[in-house]
């Protein structure tokens, strides 16, 4: 199987550039971690890879398939083999938490299938596998309900415990400890390690540099490209500080361009003023 590929990609958002020709090689069945301070793009990146944002530039394989190219359809089916916890968890809060991590299975089914388990609740078979994957993140019990009621951090795990009913070829992974407790944190890190293991390619997104280190790899993003690839080992004080660093010139574009609205906003309001001195005169 192959795994993912990143070749100077670029993502903007109106004026701000989100990525910023990033490249990254990702072998199939690896473990990579993901840091990088809070705008510098890293849930861009993972949206990226599921083509949930356009693309200013560049190129974007996963699978082997240039995911940008493909069709509607084909990009359907590389989309079910792709399993991705958003920040915001991407639950469907009404329903209950079973049906919730049920949908990793009948995300695959299409309308009809998607609506039937809405409907009636998950079938037998797919009853007992969205009862262990609830019991391996520590949510046995929790399956009927509702998952507003739920946590933030437990509705985290739900978002976990669908992926284990997926089986994803690929885990994109954006904050996944972002509301847990550390004895949470610990099972949840491990069963993504545990689908990794049976082959899944894992790309964790994080902020805590301690977890990240637990990694064989660590990629950091900085302003949209890569600015640090490679182990724990030579992820030194310096080389985090400068991940970290606040970025000057970022600043005084911000300032120049706050500025120069602000001095054309006056002009305008002083236009307008002069234009209404001069009616008012007449
Ligand atoms: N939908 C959007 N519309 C406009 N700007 C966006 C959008 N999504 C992201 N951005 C901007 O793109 C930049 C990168 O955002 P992104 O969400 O990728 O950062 P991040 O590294 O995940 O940050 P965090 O650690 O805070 O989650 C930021 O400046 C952000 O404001
Ligand atoms: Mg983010």
């Amino acid at each position: 199987m192959q795994g993912i590929s990143l070749e100077n990609v670029s993502v903007g958002f109106g004026g701000v550039k989100a990525l910023s020709g990033a490249t990254l090689g990702v072998e199939a069945g690896e473990q990579l971690a993901v840091i990088g301070a809070s705008g510098a793009g890293k849930s861009t990146l993972f949206r990226a890879l599921n083509r949930s944002v356009a693309l200013g530039g560049g190129r974007v394989a996963v699978g082997g398939h240039d995911l940008y190219a493909l069709p509607r359809r084909r990009l359907n089916e590389l989309r079910r083999r792709i399993g991705t916890i958003y920040q915001a968890y991407n639950l469907v809060p009404q329903l209950p938490a079973g049906v919730n991590v049920s949908l990793g299975e009948v995300g695959g089914m299409g309308g009809l299938g998607t609506l039937r388990t809405f409907l009636a609740g998950p079938g037998a078979g797919l009853s007992k596998k969205v009862g262990a994957a609830l019991e391996e993140v520590g949510l046995g019990g929790k399956a009927g309900v509702r998952t507003a009621d739920l946590s933030g951090g437990q509705q985290q795990r739900v978002a976990v415990a669908r992926l284990l009913v997926q089986r994803p070829d690929f885990i994109l992974a954006d904050e996944p400890f972002a509301a847990v407790d550390p004895v949470t944190t610990e099972r949840v890190l491990q069963t993504l390690l545990h689908l990794n293991r049976e082959g899944a390619t894992l790309l964790v997104n994080l902020h805590d540099v301690e977890i990240a280190r637990r990694f064989p790899r660590i990629v950091a993003l900085r302003e949209g490209s890569v600015a640090f690839d490679g182990p724990p080992e030579r992820l030194t004080e310096d080389a985090l500080a400068e991940i970290y660093a606040g970025d000057s010139s970022a600043t005084a574009d911000e300032e120049a361009f706050d500025l120069s609205e602000l001095r054309r906003g006056l002009e305008r309001s002083m236009r307008l003023t002069e234009g209404r001195d001069g009616v008012s005169s007449h």
